[in-house]
């Protein structure tokens, strides 16, 4: 046994508890981040997905609603399910302050989704799989509630190969809930596993300031000297593969963010 606590405790928890955990402590600075709602990325996935009036959308591991909130606003119905109800409070606030009637929010493990079978026509997953033990399984599940001509798209980070293990390895230190980013090929050929058709991508660069991204983020205490030195590094390495840069003298990255949908058939 370790002489922290806290941390010590955390070793012992479950994934879902230590999600909990996290995102419980993220939920209100995690809403206040304005990177989290760009609106190039939001404007790129409804274009990927392109959904129309009559659209039931579900949004799993909804987070506090901002991908429910940019579907509630073109279809007919939007469902998000996520384990965590303080990020759950926030959706409820937000869909308050946008006036939003045709959604609906569960608090609830993606990797067992408590719905029927073919029930919607949309399933979406936004930064949710680099936190998941088993994302094929959470994959398959939005398939199997996904009715038949459906769409599922899944957006998430997605590290070069070659850098996959060095970004995984800080996005760790930095949130105790990360497992694991894919590359995206790997995401494509889970998609094809699964056996969704017809894939179709996109790809953008969110810039982050790393100062802004830990304080939200509440990595150990222990380790937050030795992110910002990994970072100060990667400036002229760029070994994680995140392009860091300095803009006003302060460190800034570009997480790598793909979306990828295919169709159930
Ligand atoms: C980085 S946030 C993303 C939130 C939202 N999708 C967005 O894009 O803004 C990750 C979310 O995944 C949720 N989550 C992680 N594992 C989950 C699981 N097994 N079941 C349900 N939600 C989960 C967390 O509670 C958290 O709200």
């Amino acid at each position: 046994m370790g002489t922290n606590g806290d941390n010590n405790n955390n070793n012992f928890l479950s994934h879902n508890d230590s999600i909990i955990s996290q995102f419980t402590k993220q939920a209100i600075p995690f809403t206040q981040m304005s990177e989290h709602s760009n609106q190039y990325g939001l404007e790129l996935l409804l274009k990927l997905s392109d959904p129309k009036q009559n659209d039931i959308v579900l949004d799993i591991a909804c987070g506090n609603g901002i991908v429910s909130g940019e579907f509630a606003k073109i279809v007919a119905h939007v469902t998000g399910i996520d384990l965590t109800p303080a990020m759950i409070e926030q959706a409820k606030l937000l869909q308050q302050e946008k006036q939003l009637k045709n959604v609906d929010w569960k608090i609830g493990d993606v990797s067992n989704l408590p719905f029927e079978d073919n029930l919607f026509s949309i399933v979406v997953t936004r930064y949710s799989f680099h936190h998941m033990l088993e994302p094929k399984k959470v994959l398959a599940e939005m398939k199997r509630v996904c009715m038949n001509g459906g769409k599922v798209l899944v957006i998430d980070v997605t590290p070069d190969v070659d850098k996959v293990d060095a970004f995984n390895y800080v996005e760790k230190l930095r949130d105790s809930s990360h497992t694991r980013a894919l590359p995206f090929s790997e995401l494509e050929n889970m998609m094809k596993e699964v056996g969704l058709v017809k894939l179709k991508s996109e790809y953008h660069d969110l810039e982050m300031p790393l100062e802004k991204i830990l304080q939200s983020s509440f990595p150990d205490p222990k380790d937050v000297d030795k992110i910002k030195q990994i970072f100060k590094e990667d400036l002229t390495k760029n070994n994680l593969g995140v392009k860091s840069h300095l803009r006003d003298g302060e460190i800034h990255f570009y997480f790598p963010v793909s979306m990828i949908i295919g169709n159930k058939i």
